[in-house]
């Protein structure tokens, strides 16, 4: 319809219609498969873009594998894939399972053990610790132990799940298929023995890691002096991994992509820029133990303001390893530079003379993160972590080059060969 015209009445009677049969189907076909497995799980779900500690998530009884755990639903995994935690009592060990969807665990705190096997006889045990990072191979029977008598073990839990409930919709299915898949675990002697194989571009092509704070990386100066990387292929798996890691006073390269890389800080303080293109920023600060996940297609930066190199590891979509799932490439709004620190103490962008970029400090930060506390009355008292990512100010960016041409020719710094960042503007 245009301007001045009448509505069809054909095509009104048919909205009405529609509206009308919507509101007579049945409430639960508005949720999808997954919605409803997370439901039937019985444990907290966390929402939001990041959260402030994986080590402070709070955990509820878990029937299904009988520990604790909560999962992690962030806004930017777009359900394509999803994390949880599982926090396993002194002593204790998980119901075996196996499953359709792929699986990564990052060690948060404690030791411990896994038991790996399929039907084929392959049948593997190894330890983990605090930092190991491994893969369960897809479809093979696993179960983990908790090796301290004393102290409770965390492991966080990232996986495809969502995308194959949605997909297939029978949790029957995917919990019990017998199909055995041997170009994932062949049950050889020392599959998660840690031994892996480097190939170019800084790719370790291994199934084990025995703890990524202290893994050896490799220098990445195609991403600016001062920077290390390496990236990962597990279990011939469709979700990889790398860990990276910057310099004080800098940050990385501005960039956006598609959804479900889940970043976690496992040293230094500092903090995320985030923002859809032409919107307002959000910040999101960091410490060891934080995950944030990027929306889809918002330009995200990371500044190390602390006193130590920064580390993160991040469990995500893209192997290099053969054609992976459709995964959308990287745009890069800015290149990474080194900053330094202005007259006050804060860390400046290249080029700046004066104004913070920002600073970590800003009481205006914030998490989003929100529990929805599970159903059944029992696990109800998992506390609620409320919250709302507050909007900083509009950035007037750097470099035509580079820079929105809504911003262009704003620049304070106002050379395109400055290195990326940007300046802000008033308030
Ligand atoms: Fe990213």
């Amino acid at each position: 319809m245009t301007d001045g015209q009448k509505p069809d009445p054909r095509v009104e009677l048919s909205k009405g219609k529609r509206i009308a049969q919507e509101d007579r189907l049945p409430q639960e076909w508005r949720k999808s498969a997954y919605e409803r497995w997370l439901e039937s799980e019985g444990i907290p779900v966390v929402s939001g873009v990041a959260v402030p500690d994986l080590r402070a998530v709070d955990v509820a009884p878990w029937p299904r594998l009988e520990v604790r755990g909560a999962y992690i639903r962030l806004l930017g995994a777009e359900d394509t894939n999803n994390a949880y935690i599982a926090e396993l009592p002194p002593g204790k060990t998980t119901v075996p399972e196996r499953h359709l969807f792929e699986e990564f665990f990052f060690v948060v705190d404690g030791r411990g053990g896994c038991e790996v096997w399929n039907q084929a006889g392959g049948r593997q045990a190894f330890e983990w610790q605090t930092g190991s990072l491994f893969s369960i191979p897809l479809n093979c029977v696993h179960r983990l132990h908790n090796g301290s008598g004393r102290e409770p073990a965390r492991l966080l839990g990232v996986t495809t799940a969502p995308l194959l409930m949605n997909l297939i919709h029978n949790s029957e299915f995917l919990f019990n298929c017998p199909f055995v898949f041997l170009d994932r675990f062949d049950g050889r002697e020392g599959y998660f023995g840690g031994e892996g194989t480097l190939y170019p571009g800084r790719v370790w092509d291994t199934n084990f890691v025995a703890d990524v704070q202290r893994f050896q990386l490799h220098d990445w100066a195609e991403r600016g002096a001062g920077g290390k990387n390496v990236m990962f292929e597990f279990a011939n798996n469709s979700l990889c991994a790398h860990i990276s890691e910057f310099p004080v006073g800098t940050y990385k390269k501005a960039h956006r992509h598609g959804p479900g890389a889940h970043v976690i800080i496992l040293n230094g303080q500092g903090y995320s820029l985030l923002w859809p293109e032409g919107e307002e920023l959000k910040e999101v600060p960091w410490r060891p133990g934080t995950m944030v996940v990027p929306p889809v297609n918002w330009f995200h930066q990371h500044f190390n303001s602390g006193a130590q190199p920064t580390r993160y590891l991040a469990l995500r979509w893209g192997r290099v390893r053969g054609p992976g799932p459709p995964h959308p490439p990287h745009v890069h709004r800015a290149r990474r530079g080194a900053g330094r620190p202005g007259a006050d103490g804060r860390l400046l962008g290249p080029g700046l003379s004066s104004g913070p970029c920002t600073r970590t400090s800003r009481n205006t930060s914030i998490w989003g993160a929100r529990v929805t506390p599970p159903s059944t009355p029992a696990s109800r008292s998992a506390s609620a972590a409320r919250g709302s990512i507050s909007a900083l100010r509009r950035p007037t960016w750097c470099s035509p080059t580079w820079c929105s041409p809504v911003k262009a020719g704003t620049c304070r710094a106002g050379t395109r060969s400055c290195s990326g960042t940007y300046a802000f503007g008033p308030a």
